[in-house]
C-alpha cells in the first residue's frame, strides 16, 4: 500500500479514502465489468467510440491503483462473446484500442513488476492481435507482482463448455470415459481461470445490475458493488470507495458471520419457543 502514497498527495480527496483501507483486509482479487462508454459519449454528442478512447485511460490507472495497493489479481472485461454483434466500425475500433493500449503500456507493466494475461476463446481472434498478446504475456512471464488478465472473446458458459469438453476429452484419450466423475477440482483446473484465486469483489460501473456471462463460476463467493460511475470516468477514488465498500461486508460463504456464531441467542429462542432443529 505504501507504493499507492508515492502517487498521491495528502490533501488529495483519495488520500484520506487510502488511509482508511486496512491493508491487511484487501480483496486477492477484483473482477471489473467496465461498463458505460457509449452513455458517455452520447451524454457528450459524440460517437460510441470516443467512450471506448476515452475507457483506455481508466484502464491503465486501475491497473496502476491495483498494483500499488498490492492486489495479487485484477481481471478486466474487455470484450464479450457477444461484443462482435456491434457495428463493424465499434469492433474495429476496440480491436486498435487493445493494440494500442498494448504497445503504450508494456514498459509500465514492466516498471510495476505486473504479470498480464489474456483470458477467453483467443483461438479465433486475427494472428496480429493473438501476437501481441502473446508478446505482453511472454514479455512480463518473469514479473512477480499483479496479475492483469484481459477478458477478451470471454463468455462465461463458452467458458464452462470449453471445461467440460476438456475434461471428457481427456478422459476418452485415457480411455477411463465411462468412469467419469466430473468434481469442482476438475473443472476449476481447466477454466481459463486455473490457478488464479476466485475474484473477492466483482465492480460493474454504469449502474447496470446484471452479470452479462462474466466469470460465472469464479463469482460464486465475490462481493458485487455496483456503481453509477461510468467507466471513462471511473478514477482512482472509484477504486477507493469499492474497496472500502469490500471491508465493510460481512462475507459467509453460506455460513453465519463471526458475531451470530457467538451469540447463544438463537439457542435460548429455540428452547423457549420449544423448538429443537438438533
Ligand atoms: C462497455 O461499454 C465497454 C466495452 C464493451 C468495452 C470496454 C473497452 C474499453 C474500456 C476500451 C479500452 C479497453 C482496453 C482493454 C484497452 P458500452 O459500450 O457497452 O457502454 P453502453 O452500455 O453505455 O453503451
Amino acid at each position: 500500500m505504501k507504493a499507492l502514497f508515492e502517487v498521491m498527495r495528502p490533501g488529495d480527496p483519495d488520500w484520506a479514502l487510502a488511509e482508511s483501507i486496512d491493508a491487511a483486509r484487501l480483496p486477492k482479487h477484483i473482477a471489473i465489468i467496465m461498463d458505460g462508454n457509449g452513455r458517455w459519449a452520447r451524454k457528450r454528442s459524440l460517437p460510441r467510440v470516443a467512450g471506448h478512447r476515452a475507457g483506455v485511460e481508466p484502464v491503465r490507472l486501475t491497473v496502476e491503483t491495483c498494483a500499488r495497493l498490492g492486489i495479487d489479481a485484477l481481471t478486466l472485461y474487455a470484450f464479450s462473446s457477444e461484443n462482435w454483434k456491434r457495428p463493424r466500425g465499434e469492433v474495429d475500433t476496440l480491436w486498435r484500442l487493445l493494440r494500442f493500449y498494448l504497445r503504450r503500456e508494456a514498459p509500465d507493466l514492466m516498471k510495476n513488476n505486473i504479470r498480464f494475461n489474456a483470458l477467453g476463446r483467443l483461438e479465433v481472434l486475427s494472428d496480429q492481435v493473438r501476437r501481441e498478446l502473446d508478446e505482453t504475456r511472454r514479455m512480463t512471464s518473469g514479473n512477480t507482482g499483479l496479475r492483469v488478465n484481459l477478458a477478451i472473446n470471454y463468455g462465461g458458459r463458452t467458458e464452462l463448455v470449453d471445461a467440460m469438453n476438456a475434461i471428457v476429452d481427456e478422459a476418452r484419450s485415457a480411455g477411463r470415459l465411462d468412469a467419469l466423475a466430473v468434481t469442482e477440482e476438475m473443472i476449476e483446473a481447466r477454466l481459463y481461470t486455473a490457478g488464479l484465486p476466485d475474484p473477492d469483489l466483482l465492480i460493474r460501473t454504469s449502474g447496470e445490475m446484471r452479470i452479462s456471462n462474466f466469470l460465472l463460476w469464479q463469482i460464486a463467493y465475490a462481493e458485487l458493488y455496483v456503481t453509477d460511475t461510468l467507466w471513462p470516468d471511473f478514477g482512482r477514488k472509484d477504486l477507493l470507495e469499492a474497496v472500502l465498500a469490500y471491508q465493510g461486508r460481512d462475507r459467509r460463504f453460506g455460513g453465519l458471520s463471526t458475531a451470530a456464531k457467538g451469540s447463544q441467542e438463537d439457542d435460548s429462542l429455540a428452547e423457549a419457543l420449544g423448538v429443537s432443529l438438533r
